[in-house]
């Protein structure tokens, strides 16, 4: 299966495959604290940032067992925001599902870019590893993460101990 090239619909970001020349603008908000403020993990360093920009930058496009990120570039700046990714498990499951995850330089918050970039990557996700249905979840305290799953069309699966899980059918994913 060919994979499936994710254009956004405004066309103000752009989501694609990670290249060595992101490391600086990937470290630019992926060093910040304020970025991991709700994740578990330390805000990066320099060559933890490069390893993982280049490790992502070679692996191979249908790679199971891996987590697959995309940079997001703002087209008019071509400078890379912000990540998205999703995990997606090394066996092939019924239903097939794949975690969602996604950070963004905090420069560039609250302006829609996030939701605008993906939509325009889970269908991607979805085509290329044939998913039922798509995963996500964060701590109840990040009212961005949440707010920004529930304007994609996800639904609140449970929630528990301080953390919420969202899950998305295909077929509920909300159009601009
Ligand atoms: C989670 C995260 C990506 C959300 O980023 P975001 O920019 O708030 O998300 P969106 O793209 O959905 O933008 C929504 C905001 O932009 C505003 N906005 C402005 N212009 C907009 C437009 N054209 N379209 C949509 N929203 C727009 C919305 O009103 C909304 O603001 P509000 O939440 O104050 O109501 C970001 O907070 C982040 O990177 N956090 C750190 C990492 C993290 O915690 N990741 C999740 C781990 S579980």
């Amino acid at each position: 299966m060919r994979p499936l090239d994710p254009a956004s619909a405004t066309g103000r970001v752009r989501v694609r495959p990670f290249s060595e020349g992101d490391v600086t603008d990937f470290l630019a908000y992926q060093g910040l604290p304020a970025v991991r403020r709700f994740q578990p993990g330390e805000a990066m360093t320099a060559p933890r940032a490069a390893a993982f920009v280049v490790e992502q930058a070679q692996q191979g496009a249908t790679e199971r067992g891996v987590w697959h990120g995309r940079a997001v570039e703002l087209v008019a700046e071509r400078r890379v925001i912000g990540d998205v990714g999703i995990w997606i498990p090394a066996e092939r499951n019924d239903p097939a599902v794949g975690d969602l995850g996604f950070q963004f330089d905090p420069r560039y918050q609250g302006r829609g870019y996030a939701l605008e970039a993906l939509r325009a990557f889970i269908p991607t996700v979805v085509h290329d590893f044939a998913l039922d249905r798509v995963t996500a979840s964060c701590r109840d305290d990040n009212g961005p993460s949440w707010r920004l799953m529930e304007r994609l069309g996800m639904r609140l699966h449970h929630s528990a101990d301080e953390e919420r899980v969202y899950t998305l059918d295909p077929d509920d994913l909300r159009s601009p």
